[in-house]
């Protein structure tokens, strides 16, 4: 398309400053005939305090309508735990069926790896993210009590189960390597990974040039960090893809850098693209937080609206700032943002 209507959620404690950015190089890389035009929403902490409100069917509604909507991050100290994610975050992925939550995972050059060497990691997690233990379903019997039975009950279905492997599936087939691993607990979480394993298999006959493996996810961690560069295109569930994915971020670089996408791939829905970062209140307003995950999101939102080329231009431009940093003269949150910004647009 010619024009690109975002809707723009930046959130709590970094949240603001990581998406000003963003948009700068977004700005930045656009060719002239591309019209941005962007709506922020108020939605987050400052908006729960002032009217109860996390997220009403009003602001839900007019969401629907944008092309995709990027957001900087959630939650903040003063609002109770769950209230925030479950309210606001979780239930704009359910709202708008993002079933794909992409979390691409590459060791930039002259990044800093607690990893032995410099292995070559260059894999993307595709993370289910309407299902599984994230969708709430449980209870809490004599609360509070010593007799307290809580229950979380995950919800794989092979409606849910099918169309996240396929996606999968598809960008294995698109990549060099052709590999997809599926990770699970099969050995102990045998309903839900029976599953899962049979659906991947069941598919892959439809994908004879994908190579397929499969990993309990403990299994798993163990080789993100011995081996890193035996994973392609991992899938797997919601909670095991949150925790893959935080320490796929430990090992390419920091949370710094990883970038995600929620993504509704027929288009039914916006998708929405956000660093995999929290609003890390720690350091708000103190201009030490490093955008670059934010901007990788806008990379991961330019691709998903057909905008390769500008989508590479900022992923370039993000290798060719690494390659040149030094960690000795540390840069503000808009000191990156101009870096990045000058060199897509140069
Ligand atoms: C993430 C976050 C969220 C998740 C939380 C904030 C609900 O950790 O995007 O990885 O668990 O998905
Ligand atoms: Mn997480």
């Amino acid at each position: 398309a010619r024009s690109i209507d975002l809707a723009v959620i930046p959130g709590d404690g970094i949240g603001p400053e990581v998406v000003a950015e963003g948009l700068k190089v977004l700005s930045a890389v656009l060719p002239g005939d591309i019209k941005l035009e962007t709506t922020a929403y108020d939605l987050g902490a400052r908006r729960w305090h002032a009217t109860g409100e996390t997220l009403p069917d009003a602001d839900l509604e007019r969401l629907k309508a944008h092309d995709a909507i990027l957001l900087g991050a959630i939650g903040d100290p003063s609002v109770p735990s769950g209230v925030l994610e479950r309210g606001l975050l979780l239930k704009l992925r359910f709202a708008f069926d993002h079933y794909v939550n992409l979390r691409p995972s590459r060791l930039f050059p002259n990044t800093a790896t607690p990893l032995a060497g410099r292995p070559d990691i260059d894999f993307v997690v595709v993370r289910e993210g309407t299902e599984g233990l994230y969708v709430g379903n449980g209870g809490s019997m004599r609360t509070g009590t010593p007799a307290e039975v809580a229950t979380e009950v995950s919800i794989n279905t092979a409606y849910g189960v099918e169309r996240v492997v396929r996606d999968a599936f598809e960008r294995a087939a698109a990549r060099p390597a052709r590999k997809l691993t599926l990770v699970h607990k099969n050995n102990v979480l045998v309903h839900a990974g029976h599953l899962w394993k049979n659906t991947v298999d069941r598919i892959a006959q439809e994908y004879p040039q994908v190579s397929t493996d499969y990993l309990h996810v403990d299994a798993a961690t163990i080789f993100f960090v011995t081996q890193p560069e035996r994973f392609d295109v991992i899938v797997t569930d919601n909670l095991f893809g949150d925790i893959l994915t935080d320490l796929a971020a430990a090992v390419t670089g920091g949370i710094g850098l990883a970038a995600s996408g929620n993504i509704n791939p027929a288009g039914t829905f916006p998708s929405m693209f956000e660093p995999v970062h929290g609003s890390a209140p720690d350091i708000a307003g103190t201009g030490k937080a490093d955008p670059t995950a934010t901007v990788l999101s806008v990379a991961l939102l330019l691709r998903h609206l057909g905008h390769e080329a500008e989508a590479v231009r900022i992923e370039d431009a993000v290798s060719a700032d690494l390659a040149e940093r030094d960690a000795a003269t540390p840069r503000t949150t808009a000191q990156i943002g101009d870096a990045l910004a000058a060199r897509v647009a140069g």
